[in-house]
């Protein structure tokens, strides 16, 4: 249930987490006004208790476009929206994160478009963030920007805040240097980053990646997992040292596993078994439909062994629940009309009436539904090409009470780097995909339940609290506190000019913005 507004207490919050979408979507409240709606992703399930427990604020686009709504309190969280308008949505949002970034960050799965109208709006759009955290942060706060759509923010907030603490995560892969130099504005989005004091990453590759970027393409000297650094225009004694290291996210373990053992989830699971006509095997398969999520790769195993008639419908039924996303950008729309074209093709040949070899659901379901269809699949498939984590992956784990249930886990998610009890799959590789999910279909019981077991406990012990938790702990301790530069009054005085003038532009530029 959406709180009513409450006025707003303080404009000053000591943690200003941004991101570039709010914790909470827009709901028509049938009487042509606004309800906000808690999202139902991980990233406000992990901050939440962090941030319950400070005095703070989180600043985010609130989905939809126009002029943003004034700021505003839910759930004793201060929610900042940032406006984005649509044309900046098709630049920004869709553009340069998702037709530019997102490609190259995913080992250019689909070829990256780059386009310099793009670019220049990432930047605005990136500036305008900046203003708000600004704004927002106290006096010494903790800024925690988060992900591959704001990565100049750190730079930007810096400029005008040098009394802030600043990190960044990237919650996608981070890519090897030879495809990240492939974006004309590389050293621009270093340098963004370099703005921060930590910046987390899902793996340790990830991370390595970055510093060799910085190595590299900027001729910096890093050390260990550290990287020194003098932005530009600055002078050479404000030296900063940066820490990059990988701190790889989690889900709610505690939750999802109370939810996953309530009588109605339970009750849930075995109906929707039943509804599918019991089959002896259910096979689930649910991500953003997304191209880096290897459906193609998924349902050419599943149809080739349906073909060799290694299975068969409906003893073993897949059901396949694909979540919308980025609906207007080509690449997913062309992905949609295979797979649909494909398990058209698969239904047609290999069901009967009253029993569908795949199962289609093209839809968005809440947390509860989601915990039902976990609990209810023998075999979860997770078979990404590519996947910074994969939290779909631990989150069946996390439902998994019963010790029942196999997961299928393709070594590309970043999630394969700790669940190691899970049947590996090469996507690339159909016969060995063919294989581990076989090999996951066929393992006995007690199998099954001791390598679950140990997915279990890897996910209980290192849950969604921790890693917040490790993630502001590694930030307070960086090493990366600016040297006081001036020696004298004439180079502080120097320093503090060059700050105003950067400040003045920072201005400039979201005045520049329409609203
Ligand atoms: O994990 C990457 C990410 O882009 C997140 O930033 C986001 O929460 C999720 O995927 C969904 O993407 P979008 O916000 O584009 O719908």
């Amino acid at each position: 249930m959406p709180t009513p507004r409450q006025p707003v207490a303080a404009t000053r919050f000591d943690l200003v987490v941004a991101a570039n979408r709010l914790p909470v979507d827009a709901v028509d409240d049938g009487f042509g006004g606004t309800l906000w709606r808690r999202s139902p992703g991980g990233l406000v399930t992990a901050l939440e208790p962090v941030m319950r427990d400070r005095d703070a604020a989180w600043v985010g686009w609130a989905g939809v476009p126009g002029q943003a709504p004034e700021p505003f309190y839910q759930n004793r969280l201060w929610l900042r929206p940032v406006s984005l308008s649509a044309e900046e949505i098709e630049q920004y949002y869709e553009g340069f994160s998702n037709e530019t970034l997102w490609p190259i960050y995913h080992d250019v799965i689909v070829q990256a478009s780059f386009h310099r109208r793009w670019w220049n709006t990432y930047r605005t759009v990136n500036r305008r963030f900046a203003m708000a955290i600004v704004e927002a942060a106290a006096p010494g706060a903790t800024v925690w920007v988060h992900d591959y759509q704001l990565q100049l923010v750190p730079a930007l907030v810096r400029t005008v805040r040098p009394d802030v603490r600043i990190g960044w995560f990237d919650h996608i892969p981070f890519p090897p240097v030879e495809l990240f130099a492939q974006l004309p504005w590389r050293r621009e989005l270093v340098e963004g980053l370099l703005g921060a004091d930590f910046l987390g990453f899902q793996r340790a590759a990830d991370a390595e990646n970055f510093l060799r970027a910085c190595r590299r393409l900027l001729a910096l000297t890093t050390r260990g997992d550290t990287v020194s650094f003098t932005p530009p225009g600055i002078d050479p004694s404000a030296r900063r040292t940066v820490r990059a290291g990988a701190i790889p996210i989690s889900v709610d373990f505690k939750g999802l596993d109370t939810l996953a053992r309530t009588p109605q989830v339970i009750a849930r699971a075995a109906e929707i078994r039943s509804c599918l006509g019991n089959p002896k095997i259910l096979v689930l398969g649910v991500d953003r439909l997304d191209y880096t999520k290897g459906f193609r790769s998924r349902l050419r195993a599943y149809e080739e062994l349906l073909r060799e008639k290694v299975i068969s419908a409906p003893h073993v039924t897949l059901m396949l629940v694909a979540l919308p996303s980025r609906e207007h950008i080509d690449a997913y729309r062309q992905l949609r009309e295979e797979v649909e074209a494909t398990i058209g093709r698969i239904n047609g040949q290999y069901s009967a009436v009253g029993s569908a070899a795949v199962y289609y659901l093209h839809q968005s379901y809440p947390r509860a539904e989601m915990a039902a269809m976990f609990l209810a699949a023998d075999v979860m498939l997770v078979t990404p090409l590519r996947d910074g984590m994969n939290l779909v992956a631990k989150e069946y784990v996390s439902c998994r009470h019963d010790l029942n249930g196999a997961l299928v886990l393709s070594e590309f998610a970043g999630a394969w780097h700790e669940l190691h009890e899970a049947f590996t799959c090469n996507p690339h590789d159909i016969e060995g995909l063919k294989q581990a999910i076989m090999g996951a279909i066929n393992s006995p019981r007690d199998e099954r339940a001791r390598r679950m077991k140990a997915l279990r406990k890897r996910v209980a012990d290192h849950d969604v609290q921790r890693w917040a938790n490790c993630y502001l702990e590694s930030l307070a301790s960086a090493p990366s506190k600016p040297r006081s530069s001036a020696s004298n009054r004439r180079q502080r005085r120097e320093i503090q000019r060059a700050r105003s003038v950067r400040l003045q532009a920072l201005d400039h530029a979201s005045e520049q913005v329409s609203y």
